[in-house]
């Protein structure tokens, strides 16, 4: 067991249920935090109630329990943040600037902060999207991540904090439900195939997203921290990859263990969202300097996903 104290924000929601469990596995004192009261398996451990937006609130948490590492995940996803996009920008961009200005004041020793896929924009080249390229987000989630990826190279070179940062795809995952984003759909999709035999889909049969099953991404997380410092040559964010499918392959993949299934579509105003972001990522970078390496694919995800998503 490692000494650190780590807190980590956002913990209720779709990553942060199963990236605590991850790292109190690894870290003696992991404090899990979030503006709603915790459920579940995250109770097991500390948990206090904290607005990232409370700046002064932060600084005494992060005092009183002698934090050393902060894992960041507090944010207003894409579709939820097209609905409000000041309160995205003000909880995406404030919250962020808050965790680092608190991380600089008590010398934390690391801090993650996730991006996304959706930092690429519609001028961006859709296929194996390289590390560096157009990026014009058109969504207030994809400007206020971009803009939070300056934040974070310039904290490192400006002031020496040790920040790291991936660009998250869509994931998929079945012990807490998505948080309202466009890539929602492949979560949904194999809890009503369980329920119901069918499902609605709100993107086209034809849109492919990158996308990462959730072991994969708490264990390319967990590698990205634990990487040595000097292995880590982009402070801005990585790109990430795991697999790449639209739902017409999912539904495809589902057929196989239940062939009564049926899909059809509806597609809304995540539809434009989705068409903005690139089909698939080339993340030779994170291979080359820390070894990532996904597990799962379509089809091993399927089968998990069916067995467990209830
Ligand atoms: P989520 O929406 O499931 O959970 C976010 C949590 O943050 C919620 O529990 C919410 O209560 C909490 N929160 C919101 N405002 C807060 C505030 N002011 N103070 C404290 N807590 C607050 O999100 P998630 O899917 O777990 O994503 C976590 C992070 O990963 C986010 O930064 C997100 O942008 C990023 N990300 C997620 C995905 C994905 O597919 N899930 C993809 C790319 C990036
Ligand atoms: N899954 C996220 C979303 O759809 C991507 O960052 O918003």
């Amino acid at each position: 067991m490692q000494s650190d104290t780590v807190l980590v924000t956002g913990a209720c929601g779709q990553i942060g249920t199963e990236l605590v469990l991850a790292l109190r596995k690894i870290y003696n004192n992991v404090i899990a935090s979030d503006l709603k009261d915790a459920t579940g398996e995250l109770q097991d451990g500390p948990f206090e109630r904290l607005d990232v937006l409370h700046r002064p609130g932060l600084n005494d948490l992060v005092k009183k329990h002698k934090v050393t590492q902060i894992y960041h995940l507090a944010a207003i996803l894409s579709a939820t943040g097209e609905k409000n996009p000041e309160f995205a920008w003000r909880v995406n961009m404030k919250g962020l600037r808050n965790i680092l200005d608190v991380s600089m004041e008590n010398n934390l020793s690391k801090v993650f902060f996730p991006s996304t896929i959706a930092v690429f924009g519609p001028t961006t080249p859709k296929v194996n999207t390289p590390q560096y390229t157009v990026m014009e987000p058109n969504t207030i989630y994809g400007i206020s991540k971009q803009a939070g990826e300056r934040w974070a190279d310039y904290y490192f070179q400006k002031k020496g904090l040790d920040i790291r940062s991936i660009r998250y795809p869509g994931l998929i995952s079945y012990k807490t439900k998505a948080g309202g984003g466009t890539t929602d759909y492949a979560v949904d999709i194999y809890f009503e195939a369980n329920e119901k035999k069918s499902y609605e889909c709100f993107l086209k049969e034809d849109t492919a997203l990158p996308m990462m099953y959730m072991p994969d991404a708490i264990r390319g997380t967990i590698a990205l921290m634990e990487a040595p410092a000097d292995k880590i040559r982009i402070r801005s964010a990585y790109n990430f990859s795991g697999m790449s499918f639209a739902p017409k392959d999912v539904a495809a993949e589902i057929v196989k263990h239940m062939p009564d299934f049926k899909i059809t579509y509806k597609p809304d105003f995540r539809q434009s969202i989705a068409e903005s972001w690139p089909q698939s990522i080339d993340d030779s970078y994170a291979q080359q300097d820390w070894g990532w390496k996904p597990d799962f694919d379509l089809a091993k995800m399927t089968t998990d996903m069916l067995a467990n998503a209830r």
